[in-house]
């Protein structure tokens, strides 16, 4: 499926947030700072009426309960479509079942699907008073978790221009990481690695202003933030790697964090696979900011569920 990355934008507002490529700044920034609002509970605007329906072909616990929570805090309505029990398991498609939603008022869609592009083409067919919202397509790109990433960084660390950043792991199948290394990059993040082994990493990795360290020692060495992915064993065709050397290889554990900056924070969207690729005390150590994540979750996606109804509103 041919991705269109500008789909998102009508003159050069924010209609969809369906990927972080070609995001402009002053959009990841507004993000940020609505976040940042809604995070301080000072100003949270009601949208009162609107509906925001999920539809959820793969499995979530964190971005699904978060979004179902932020949209009760700015006051709107939540169905949840239950895909497994629904008409497309009776064969009805995709679009069939968007426009049976569509007739009944809702205004947003919030889509997780295993084929990337999907939320682009329902976004490309639903009407225009609709938004669409990625919540992850294959492993193509996730755009709110790469968002509650960067307020996590920012909340932790202040600013991005001096920071050296690891990511550790299952790149070539992480939707986490695309989206991840657009917005990195973007803010002008100082340095970005990307660490694991070479049958994981996209063969494209240069063109992406990475740095790539197969050796997890200099990869994470004086690093002010590692991120840590889970391997997508659901995405690979044949099993790539062995988990016994693996965690051996490039587990997070207490004698690697000394390798980092002693105020490092580690990061992880989760699930986390304890003893898989960190090790149970890292993650539940003192530089372990993975259940803030999870929190700041919540006025990251109120931010950007807001900031679509504003320019639906004013269009
Ligand atoms: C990620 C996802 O689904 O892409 N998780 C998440 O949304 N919090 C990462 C993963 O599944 O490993």
């Amino acid at each position: 499926m041919k991705i269109n990355h500008d789909i998102q934008l009508s003159d050069g507002k924010l209609k969809h947030f369906l990927n972080i490529n070609n995001l402009p700044k002053s959009i990841i920034e507004d993000i940020i700072n609505r976040a940042e609002e809604f995070h301080d509970n000072s100003k949270i605007t009601k949208y009162t009426g609107k509906v925001v329906a999920s539809l959820f072909f793969e499995p979530s616990t964190r971005t699904k309960t978060t979004f179902e929570l932020a949209t009760k805090k700015i006051s709107s309505d939540f169905i949840n479509i239950d895909i497994a029990n629904s008409s497309t398991s009776k064969g009805e498609s995709i679009i069939d079942m968007i426009k049976t939603i569509e007739a009944m008022k809702c205004n947003m869609f919030v889509v997780r699907h295993s084929v990337p592009g999907t939320a682009h083409f329902i976004a490309e067919s639903v009407s225009s008073d609709i938004a669409v919202i990625n919540a992850g397509d294959g492993s193509n790109e996730h755009p709110t978790q790469a968002m509650l990433d960067m307020f996590t960084i920012k909340k932790h660390k202040g600013s991005f221009e001096d920071l050296k950043i690891s990511i550790v792991g299952d790149i070539l199948h992480s939707r986490v990481a695309k989206s991840l290394i657009f917005a990195l990059n973007t803010l002008g993040a100082k340095q970005i690695n990307i660490v694991g082994p070479k049958k994981l990493i996209p063969d494209n990795y240069t063109e992406m202003n990475v740095k790539y360290f197969e050796d997890m020692s200099e990869g994470i060495s004086y690093s002010d933030v590692i991120i840590m992915l889970r391997l997508q064993k659901e995405r690979m065709h044949d099993a790539l790697i062995s988990l016994d050397t693996y965690y051996d290889e490039y587990g997070l554990n207490q004698s690697r964090m000394q390798l980092a900056k002693k105020d490092v924070i580690v990061m992880h969207p989760g699930p986390i696979n304890r003893g898989v690729e960190i090790e149970s005390s890292v993650a539940d150590g003192p530089n372990s900011v993975i259940l803030n994540q999870v929190s700041y979750g919540i006025s990251v996606r109120m931010a950007i569920m807001s900031i679509l109804f504003d320019n639906h509103h004013a269009s």
